[in-house]
């Protein structure tokens, strides 16, 4: 198991639930059916599946589907015993487990190949996910796979903001360097949520409901919320690998200052993120 990658995700966790958009989040539940058949894509730990049955969501089907097998691997082993743990009525079966109404399977996967096999899904839920895949190629995912009139919910869909505090001399030199490594690796699109709304207007379903979602961290009287320093610290790991080619010549200095700043509990992050709520054509 890649303990980074879990930790990563399990550490992002507690900014994902303050951030994501109540308003987007009621539209959703407001338009889902009562036994819905949903599909979570790119779903990493499988932190989504607690958040559902903490909207109410507790019947139906869940099915989670992430390239990587070692954050599949910790969804398998760690959600049931969490769900327990919460109060609710699991049963582990060969598959997967059932909470409470809602039968549950995390799988190994590629998430597009996925989409294009899958029919008749009420939710396709991609959290985090659409900045790292082809933007046409999820939508026509997608729309093949919805039912009529299925949904698609893609909260903390990255936006291309990338904010630090205090200031630095070498800011925008960072963000704009940290931005063009991302834009030039295959797929990926540091501006994957206003294009995705973009996409969405032009394609033959409706967007329901767009908020934003950025992520705030800060530390309150010098101390970070939860695992929050260390997603903090990975990020600035992913900024000094975008860095490492020398095309920012203080860069080195600038992530010094960050990383101190972490240590002293100084820095604010900041990314600039959407919630997306789509429904598909309705035949
Ligand atoms: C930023 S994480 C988000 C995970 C989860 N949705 C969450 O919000 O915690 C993106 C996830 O997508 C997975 N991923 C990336 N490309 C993928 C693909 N083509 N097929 C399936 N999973 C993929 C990664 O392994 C990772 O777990």
């Amino acid at each position: 198991m890649n303990h980074t990658e879990t930790r990563y995700l399990e550490a992002k966790r507690s900014l994902d639930d303050r951030s994501r958009s109540p308003r987007v989040r009621e539209r959703l539940l407001s338009a889902l059916p009562s036994e819905p058949r949903i599909l979570d894509v790119g779903c990493g730990t499988g932190t989504m599946v607690p958040g559902l049955l903490e909207w109410g969501i507790d019947t139906g089907t869940y099915r989670g589907v992430d390239g990587d097998a070692g954050v599949i691997d910790f969804a398998r082993d760690v959600r049931p015993a969490e769900l327990r743990r919460a109060g609710h009525g699991v049963t582990v079966c060969d598959r997967g487990f059932s909470v409470e109404d809602l039968s549950v399977t995390y799988e190994t996967g590629d998430a597009l190949g996925t989409l294009e096999r899958a029919e008749d899904v009420d939710l396709i839920v991609a959290q985090a996910f659409a900045d790292l895949v082809s933007i046409s190629e999820l939508l026509a995912g997608v729309e093949s796979a919805l039912a009529p009139g299925g949904l698609a919910y893609l909260p903390i869909t990255f936006d291309g903001g990338t904010i630090f505090q205090p200031d630095h001399p070498v800011d925008e030199e960072v963000e704009a360097a940290y931005h063009a490594a991302i834009d030039a690796e295959p797929g990926r699109d540091v501006h994957a949520g206003r294009h995705l709304a973009d996409a969405s207007r032009r394609a033959d379903g409706d967007l329901l409901a767009m908020a934003a979602s950025d992520w705030v961290l800060r530390p309150r009287d010098g101390i970070y919320p939860a695992d929050e320093a260390y997603f903090l610290d990975a990020i600035l790991g992913f900024v000094q690998t975008a860095l490492s080619d020398g095309t920012v010549a203080e860069g080195d200095d600038w992530l010094a200052a960050r990383r101190q700043q972490l240590a002293d509990g100084r820095l604010t992050y900041i990314a600039h993120q959407y919630d997306l709520l789509y429904r598909g054509p309705d035949s």
